[in-house]
């Protein structure tokens, strides 16, 4: 793998890559299990890293690879929430000649051309929670959003009677999971009385969410509801009630996303939130998925994980 070391070096490559490289074991035959068996470098480009979610997705990536060790090196980049930077990210990846690309992308469309670029490469490129346009990547790797939405509208239906007035706080309505969270959301309410009485891209972000439930507070006297599609963001509406100083927290109905144990859940046993739904990170699901392609075996192309319900019900049923 010298060319790989000198190409890394020419292109100003991360120290921590060059220095990996140089270890690298030569794909030569060997004794034992992993002996002889060359380490391949995986990139993994995370769009950010300033929600909890996001965190627990980069902990369990590594927590699968520390198990493979001798056979994977992860290199993490965080794009800091630019679609430039991130679309840098992957051009840099390529251009270090990395074994595998694995992204978690921030916008679906601007990230397509680099990770195509990727493909073209012949690097192969797992796709994690937020979809591309069109399929050109290895697999794509996610929970099934439009499934978490129409629950959540299910929902919503269940514990307001079949009506009432509804705040929707959508995520970054240029990611995909936001308009699957909003269209499912809208099945799962389909029939009843409910009507969602304002709405707002928050892109993910509990500040821009309590400032947009602010202003939905201040228009609507008659609120029963908070969709938002993510838990930071339910939690940020909750908070602009609290701050209203009306009580309104107290008779109003916060539903979130993600079900992380140290956010959502713990705003479900709290009482802020009335329900969240799991949201599962892929982090090891990437790791073992990569594998099997660097051994060359075939893997589907999407790989839909399952959702739950966590409500104080449900909490205290599994005696949690
Ligand atoms: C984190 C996050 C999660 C959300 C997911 C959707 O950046 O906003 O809260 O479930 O992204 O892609």
């Amino acid at each position: 793998m010298k060319w790989k070391c000198l190409i890394l070096a020419v292109t100003a490559a991360t120290a921590a890559l060059v220095a990996g490289c140089g270890k690298q074991p030569e794909s030569s035959s060997g004794g034992g299990s992993s002996e002889g068996k060359r380490i391949y470098n995986i990139g993994f480009s995370q769009c950010n890293l300033g929600e909890p979610w996001r965190v627990q997705m980069n902990a369990d990536i590594k927590a699968a690879a520390e198990k493979h060790k001798d056979r994977i090196r992860v290199f993490y980049k965080d794009a800091q929430n630019r679609t430039e930077v991130q679309q840098n990210q992957v051009r840099e990846f390529i251009q270090q000649g990395v074994d595998l690309i694995i992204i978690s992308p921030k916008e679906s469309v601007p990230l397509t051309k680099p990770v195509a670029e990727a493909m073209a490469k012949g690097i192969p490129v797992i796709v994690l929670d937020r979809a591309l346009a069109g399929d050109d990547y290895t697999m794509f790797i996610g929970g099934d959003n439009r499934e978490i939405g129409r629950q959540a509208g299910y929902h919503m239906v269940k514990i307001l009677g079949g009506k009432g007035n509804v705040v929707e706080l959508k995520g970054l309505m240029t990611s995909q999971p936001a308009i699957d969270r909003h269209e499912g959301f809208l099945e799962g309410i389909k029939g009843s009385d409910i009507k969602i009485i304002f709405s707002a891209d928050c892109k993910w972000l509990e500040p821009d969410a309590q400032r947009e439930m602010k202003s939905a507070l201040s228009r609507f006297p008659d609120i029963d509801a908070v969709y938002a599609h993510n838990d930071p963001s339910a939690h940020g509406a909750y908070l602009a009630a609290e701050q209203e100083g009306k009580g309104r927290e107290k008779s109003i109905k916060f539903i979130g996303i993600d079900g992380l144990p140290t956010e959502g859940v713990k705003y479900v046993r709290e009482g802020i939130l009335e329900a969240t739904f799991v949201y599962p990170t892929c982090g090891a699901e990437a790791i073992e998925y990569a594998l099997k392609i660097l051994d060359g075996e075939d893997v589907p192309k999407q790989v839909i994980l399952p959702t739950r319900v966590i409500t104080k019900e449900t909490l205290e049923r599994e005696g949690s």
